[in-house]
């Protein structure tokens, strides 16, 4: 099941040892931690503690945290399969590690997260599609408003992919930083809470939701893979920063932590509402596209299967940038396609910086039926 590489992972002594220091009266001789009494105070609020080396794991109320609340979305997940990572990047690069050797065969959406078909391809990956996972060791999906494409799978899809997993014995791996951010109504069950008896790992970020420069994102495995990928955590960076661990700890535990997350969405949902008339007026006649549920993304068809890399220098050159869609392919790209983030620009900038994109697009296909045509399908 595991990669070669697997075989010679074992758990690291030292960390071992370190998680019992903290007990009262222990002496510790173990590990090179600096001196409690010269560690740093940070404005006098964060506890010298914190300051230390920790645990791989996470800091434990953090876990239990997270845990509670993906408890509450069907997941089994309790505090001591919970790991806190340092963003959810790195859970890609964990999960690679196990599974992935040179020609394994790892199914994934077409198109999908760029930096996860990089992690997976620098590991020697041979892509394949999620219709039949009867080869696939690893099946990687963003279900819920995934990127580049902003599409939520149906309650049927996923039930079906959970079903295609276990029967074909294929780890499922889902990757769902956006779920918070859910503008329709719409199903967003983990998948994961439908894999009872077989093998999975579920992640999410506090980025999307808090603050991305903070890097914390948290996994959850089946209790088959779990340890393994602590083991892989240990190897990586130790543990993830305690003092960005405090941070999202007394952010998501403040009273305001609900209002907070539904304050987004109710800001991300006007930004869209706005991107889409702005998208109507400036490329309605050059390209479609499916209005997004949730997340951060429009996903754009041109009419025309222009190359969009060939456009992005002379994007950047006027001040736009946009990522082309042919880097989201795991094989051949589909020409023409384009994802355009709305959560970022001010509703003035993307009215701008869309008319650019538009003016680029008749230069490059003049032939394209323009202007105002609405293709949008929503
Ligand atoms: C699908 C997906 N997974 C993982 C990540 C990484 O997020 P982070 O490492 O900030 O948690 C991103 C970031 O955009 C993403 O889109």
């Amino acid at each position: 099941m595991f990669s070669q590489r697997i075989g010679g992972l074992a758990p690291s002594p030292i960390r071992a040892i370190l998680s019992v220091i903290d007990r009262p009266g222990m002496v510790s001789f173990a590990g090179g931690l600096p001196a409690t009494s010269l560690l740093p105070e940070w404005s006098g609020t964060v506890p010298a503690e914190l300051m230390q080396y920790g645990p791989s794991e996470g800091e434990p109320e953090l876990r239990k945290l997270v845990s509670r609340r993906l408890t509450d979305l069907g997941l089994d997940a309790p505090a001591e399969r919970v790991m806190v990572l340092s963003g959810s990047q790195q859970g890609i690069d964990l999960a690679a590690k196990l599974f992935i050797d040179p020609g394994t065969p790892v199914a994934v959406e077409s198109p999908t997260y760029l930096a996860a078909l990089q992690v997976f391809r620098f590991y020697g990956a041979r892509f394949t599609g999620l219709d039949d996972l009867s080869a696939a060791a690893l099946a990687y999906v963003v279900p819920t408003f995934g990127n580049p494409t902003g599409v939520c799978l149906t309650a049927d899809e996923r039930a079906g992919l959970a079903e295609r997993c276990l029967a074909s014995g294929t780890v499922l791996f889902e990757d769902d930083p956006y779920r918070e951010l859910a503008y329709d109504d719409v199903d967003r069950t983990p998948i994961a809470a439908r894999m009872t008896g077989g093998s999975w790992i579920y992640q999410g970020s506090f980025s999307k939701t808090f603050a991305p420069g903070l890097r914390v994102g948290f996994l959850t495995a089946s209790a088959d893979l779990y340890p393994s990928l602590v083991m892989l955590k240990q190897s990586v960076d130790l543990h993830s920063s305690r003092l960005s661990q405090r941070i999202v700890y007394d952010a998501v535990t403040a009273p305001d932590w609900d209002a907070r997350l539904a304050g987004l969405a109710s800001f991300y949902r006007n930004r869209r509402d706005d991107f889409e008339e702005l998208l109507r007026r400036h490329l309605g006649g050059l390209a479609s596209w499916t209005t997004p549920g949730g997340g951060l993304f429009y996903w754009l068809r041109l009419h025309r299967p222009v190359d969009t890399r060939s456009l992005l220098d002379e994007a950047i050159a006027r001040g736009v940038a946009f990522m082309p869609g042919e880097e989201f392919f795991p094989g051949d790209p589909e020409l023409g396609t384009m994802r355009l983030n709305f959560s970022h620009a001010a509703t003035d900038d993307a009215d701008r910086g869309l008319a650019v994109l538009a003016d680029l697009l008749r230069t490059a296909c003049p032939d394209s039926v323009y202007p105002l045509e609405f293709r949008s399908t929503t």
